[in-house]
């Protein structure tokens, strides 16, 4: 039997969260003492600790507020200091030290010997400390960080529509491997063959990539399935492996395998890889995109990687909450990575719960010099060989986002991509049609839509080369800027925005699919967003609370379990709300079988999936213009057509004014009053009785969403009689890991029938107890009916209480438990 020479690779610590990582990690995220300006001092033994802040990674260089900052004020050139031990067992190996993410260009220093500099603060490096570590001794590890925006790189140089936070925002660990180690492998599925769209037969080839030092080695590879028992042994050298009736990775089943490759010398193992894999092959063809060859749709929203006060800077679960949003909360199966790429943990995430992704290289608008390009196409190596081996990704963004034509650096960033992954496709984001297409597929942003013209335009306007894919990769934004606080005929109207571009792509064959702007409203430089560093352009507040638009693509999911049926309203039906009083038509976004509608507690309508305008996308919002249904007949007696005649006046009156009638309108009422004898008095009681019912009874709305013949949700809409916090969190269990933990806890104050209360903003308090703490003010007010707060560990175990309070509502209490796990370093 051959030995397991190196303990470090002990593989019952294989198992948890943190998959497509080697399990020999051993973090470095606790400890750091950080300081905003960086000097020479930082690296001498003894440093004046006053003078350093003791942070945990993942770190921003500072909390900022919610809105009204400036960006300057998480520019430093700072620096990061931490003790090191290097271990005597240490000696004749690879120290490897990788850096997930640094904003934005950082220097490693070991015991004051600069040993690597890294210049983009959205990819990670990995550097070899072995060369500079004294073994068995304290060794001085600083790693200076510069988040200045004055830096030569992308995506610098120019103006930006984000705030481009600093710090070491992601993970640091350590990799203790032999000389000879496996640095990648990467598989690659060239064929599918499928009957059912869930199983196939698959073609697989393994490219392995072994340090220099590794002559004399072979390698074996094998094939597991999740739970690690053995599904195939795999040829090592490149060679195509046949699998056959293997379950392959899509959003509706996002199955994944184990690809574990040994690194042999003599009869030694002496290292051993491990990459959760997907099996899938992702293409775009000239009709639209195909994934394991069927035509798939693609339906996706744009996520910026920040958060309120942290910026960048969120742990593993709330990195993996945001999947779980887009994915089950959304119904989304895509998600685009503007403008940079974003934390594995995250992608991870859209791995394991089956949301694809396009994710591109930073940089926005702006090409820079010529040290500036090569970064640029660095960028793209880098982001190709650290990406690549995530079945979600389906596309390399090459270009700048929305960047001019500059076929001398896009050759290369295409080759480069190419030459790293010869699997995926290339696009490139660009704003103006018929630029210069290098890469596989036109990726466009239509924001062509203005309220009043189509969704979309045609793909044949926009692509100079009809024969390759077209995606649209950004839409809605800065055309209809809206906050959870404008009025209601506002919100409507982004709704319909997103419904109608939706409805726009779905309606035609050749495009792919698309990628609103944006999935949740972000912090922005001064030329952009409100005036408060804030672009409200999320589908989704900056807490991810759901805007009204958000249910146009909630409403997309099957339904499938009781917790998937979507059944929102677009109105509150307050009639106070609009102009003129006049209700506008009310909207249904649902995924229900059938919605029946009740007014006062009579039936009026019964609404399916082709009661819509927005015939193309799976489950158009549903337009309910009629809240009289038969009442005229069954209540007043009318035959069916004076029932109709008389609804169409009334609606016509709500809708334009009694004296302001158009002339078809005017026509209507001259046949009521001749053919049906009515009068103006008559019409007026029959208007406040079943229009307006003005000073009658309270005016009540039920919708019922009937699934497989049951009630499977009941929304309301009544006038408010109270008024009560509501919360969601992202997870009452915290982990004590690889570093803190945070849960997301989002604060709605709804109404009796759970419905949000837009214009409430008092105050609210929060308070804890226990090993947690709060991230952020300790006084939050809601915006639009919603806010959110953070809490985080302190590195201590057990049980933790979050109070929000306020003067007028009962208080919320939040229970979480705070395990421990055992430490990583
Ligand atoms: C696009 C840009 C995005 C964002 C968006 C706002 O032009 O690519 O980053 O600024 O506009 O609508």
């Amino acid at each position: 039997m051959p030995a397991i020479v190196n303990c470090v690779y002990d593989l019952s610590k294989r198992e948890g969260k943190m998959m497509n990582q080697n399990f020999s990690r051993q973090y470095l995220n606790n400890d750091w003492q950080f300081t905003r300006s960086y000097s020479e001092a930082i690296h001498g033994n003894r440093v004046d600790t006053a003078t350093l802040e003791t942070v945990r990674l993942p770190h921003t260089t500072v909390e900022t507020p919610f809105h009204y900052f400036d960006e300057s004020i998480y520019q430093y050139n700072s620096a990061y200091r931490r003790v090191l031990k290097a271990e005597e067992s240490w000696r004749g190996k690879c120290v490897l030290m990788t850096v997930e993410a640094a904003g934005h260009e950082s220097e490693v220093f070991v015991n004051g010997v600069s040993i690597h500099t890294h210049r983009c603060g959205y990819t990670a490096y990995t550097v070899d400390l072995a060369p500079y570590l004294r073994f068995g001794e304290e060794n001085v590890l600083v790693i200076r960080v510069d988040s200045r925006e004055t830096l030569d790189q992308p995506p610098f140089g120019y103006v930006i529509d984000y705030m481009t936070y600093g710090g070491l925002y992601r993970e640091v660990y350590l990799e203790i491997k032999e000389q000879a180690h496996i640095r990648d492998v990467f598989p690659k599925v060239s064929a599918v063959k499928t009957d059912n769209g869930l199983v196939g037969d698959v073609t697989l080839e393994c490219e392995v990539t072994l340090s220099p030092q590794s002559e004399e080695t072979r390698v074996s590879m094998e094939l597991l399935d999740e739970d690690g028992k053995l599904v195939q042994e795999l040829l090592a050298d490149g060679g195509k492996n046949e699998l056959r009736g293997v379950k392959l990775w899509l959003p509706e089943q996002p199955a994944r395998y184990i690809l574990r490759a040994k690194l042999w010398k003599n009869d030694c193992v002496v290292d051993i890889h491990e990459e959760k894999i997907g099996l899938r092959t992702a293409e775009f063809r000239v009709d639209g995109f195909y994934l394991n060859g069927r035509k798939t749709k693609i339906r996706g929203l744009n996520r910026h990687q920040s958060y309120p006060y942290v910026g960048y800077a969120m742990p593993e679960s709330i990195q993996r909450h945001d999947v779980h949003i887009l994915k089950n909360e959304l119904g989304l199966n895509a998600v685009r990575t503007s403008h940079y790429p974003q934390s594995h943990h995250f992608i991870d995430e859209c791995d394991r719960l089956g949301l694809m992704v396009f994710t591109e290289i930073p940089g926005w608008q702006h090409i820079g010099g010529e040290e500036w390009k090569k970064q640029a196409v660095r960028n793209t190596e880098d982001m190709v060989l650290q990406y690549r081996n995530h079945p979600s990704i389906i596309l390399w963004g090459v270009r700048i986002n929305e960047s001019m034509d500059c076929d001398e650096l896009y050759h290369l960033t295409n080759a480069a991509a190419h030459k790293l992954d010869d699997t995926r496709a290339t696009g490139g984001v660009r704003c103006i049609p018929k630029s210069s297409l290098l890469e596989d597929v036109y990726t466009y942003n239509d924001f062509s839509h203005n309220g009043t013209n189509p969704g979309v335009v045609e793909k044949s306007t926009i692509t100079p080369d009809m024969s390759k894919g077209y995606l649209i990769t950004e839409y809605g934004g800065h055309m209809f800027p809206t906050k959870n606080f404008d009025d209601e005929p506002h919100r409507i109207e982004h709704m319909l925005r997103h419904a109608r571009v939706v409805d726009g792509y779905y309606g035609q064959d050749d495009i792919a699919g698309g990628f609103g702007w944006c999935m949740a409203d972000y912090n922005t430089h001064r030329d952009f967003g409100s005036g408060d560093r804030v672009c409200y352009h999320g589908v989704l507040d900056m807490f991810r609370n759901h805007k009204l638009a958000a249910a146009v693509y909630a409403s997309q999911k099957k339904c499938r379990a009781a917790e998937d049926v979507v059944l929102e309203v677009s109105s509150a039906m307050d009639i106070g709300e609009h102009p003129a009083c006049q209700l506008p038509d009310m909207y249904i976004l649902s995924n229900a079988d059938v919605v029946k509608v009740y007014k006062n507690d009579q039936l009026v309508g019964e609404y399916e999936a082709k009661d819509t305008p927005f015939t193309n996308m799976p489950r158009g919002p549903m337009q309910v213009r009629d809240f009289i249904g038969d009442l005229l007949e069954k209540n007043e007696g009318f035959s069916h057509r004076k029932a109709e005649d008389v609804k169409e006046l009334l609606r016509a009156a709500n809708t334009y004014g009694i004296t302001n009638l158009p002339p078809s309108a005017k026509l209507l009422a001259e046949k009521c009053m001749l053919r049906y004898g009515m009068t103006m008095e008559s019409a007026t009681d029959l208007y406040n009785k079943y229009m307006s019912n003005w000073g009658g009874t309270v005016r009540t709305y039920r919708l019922e969403a009937i699934v497989n013949g049951e009630v499977a949700r009941t929304v309301e809409r009544r006038p408010v009689t109270s008024a009560a916090l509501t919360v969601d969190v992202s997870g009452n269990v915290l982990t004590e890991g690889a570093s803190y933990d945070m849960a997301a806890v989002r604060i709605r104050v709804v109404s009796q029938d759970n419905a949000v209360l837009p214009f409430y903003q008092e105050p609210l308090k929060l308070r804890v107890e226990g090993p947690i703490e709060i991230v952020g003010p300790d006084c939050v007010a809601p915006r639009g009916g919603m806010c959110g707060t953070y809490v985080k560990t302190t590195g201590e175990a057990g049980e933790a209480v979050l109070y929000i309070e306020s003067a007028n509502l009962a208080p919320v209490t939040i229970r979480f438990t705070v395990k421990k796990q055992e430490k990583s370093e």
